[in-house]
């Protein structure tokens, strides 16, 4: 028989006390979720929480990378997932053997990782960032220092405009802000003149260049709290709109269709964690994130070398 969702929050709120467990969620992750994480954040606020948190158990309700992430930085933690195929199209896009081949082609670059990728590549690069801190971590380098920017080319092209810089991209997008079309975006902004459009910076070069704020998801949620605009057309996915909605109420927020029969843009991977597998796994300590040794201490110094920058 389902349960009521009321006893599976109060099961999970228990098994968190409990567990002395902590929740870190993505702003992608379903509202159910958002409301009983002890954090939601951006992938560098969550990196910055698994980092410093005193949980002996880390629940991480996010995508495979980002709770890898949080395994690089607790090797000694358990740290759950509640469903281990939540996967991300940029990560899948840059496989390890693949991208090994390719750096070599590019000897005395530097490597700079989207925090969107597997272990693997992390252990391949010289500095990780996001989409938060990206063009701080660009900066950090010397002006002649060659770079190759891995794994989403709509981020790196990004960076290359506004740092003007001539990074070497892989040929990787993020499925969900890839597919939205500039033809959309026009016809919305005709219809709503008023509406500030505010776009993440995994969208294509033709969207950003419309845009008025551009930002990781944390920056997009600040944005529209502080912009003095009522109206805002959202080019991300769609599980940012809740934190906004409550945040603003009287603001309205439109989401781009991506195409004509859905006015949604959701991330399948971000939208396989449900409450009932959050509570199962909490339950079960099942599944676990699992890397080698070798692997999260090879890992680990980009990492660092991030949250250090970002300091
Ligand atoms: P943020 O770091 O901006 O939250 O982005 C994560 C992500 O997966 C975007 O698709
Ligand atoms: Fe990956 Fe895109 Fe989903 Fe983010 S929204 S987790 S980049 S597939």
């Amino acid at each position: 028989m389902k349960k009521s969702s009321d006893n599976v929050k109060n099961e999970i709120l228990k098994l968190k006390r409990e567990k002395n467990a902590v929740v870190l969620a993505h702003y992608y992750q379903i509202p159910e979720i958002q409301e009983i994480a002890d954090y939601i954040g951006d992938s560098l606020g969550l990196s910055q929480n698994a980092q410093s948190t005193n949980a002996d158990l880390i629940v991480f309700c996010g995508v495979h990378f980002m709770a890898e992430t949080a395994k690089i930085l607790n090797p000694e933690k358990k740290v759950l997932i509640p469903d281990l195929s939540a996967g991300c199209s940029l990560a899948d896009s840059c496989s390890p053997n693949k991208f090994k081949e390719f750096i070599k082609n590019y000897p005395g670059y530097m490597v700079i990782s989207y925090i969107n990728c597997t272990a693997e590549i992390k252990a391949m690069s010289d500095i990780i960032c996001t989409s938060s801190n990206a063009i701080k971590i660009v900066g950090s380098l010397s002006k002649e220092q060659n770079i190759v920017f891995v794994p989403d080319k709509n981020l790196g092209g990004y960076i290359n405009k506004l740092t003007g810089r001539n990074m070497v991209l892989w040929n990787g997008t993020c499925e969900v802000h890839d597919i939205i079309q500039v033809e959309q975006i026009i016809r919305m902004k005709k219809e709503n003149p008023d509406a500030m459009l505010i776009a993440h910076p995994e969208c294509q070069a033709v969207i950003l260049e419309l845009a008025d704020y551009i930002g990781s998801t944390t920056g997009l949620l600040k944005y529209s709290i502080n912009s003095k605009a009522k109206r805002f057309i959202v080019a991300t996915e769609t599980g940012i709109l809740y934190q906004m909605r409550k945040s603003s109420p009287e603001k309205e927020f439109l989401v781009v269709p991506t195409d004509k029969n859905c006015s949604c843009n959701d991330c399948t991977y971000m939208k396989m964690n449900t409450l009932e597998k959050l509570l199962n796994c909490m339950r079960y300590e099942s599944p676990e994130i699992k890397l080698s040794t070798t692997l999260i201490e090879k890992a680990k110094k980009p990492i660092l070398r991030m949250l250090e920058i970002s300091k």
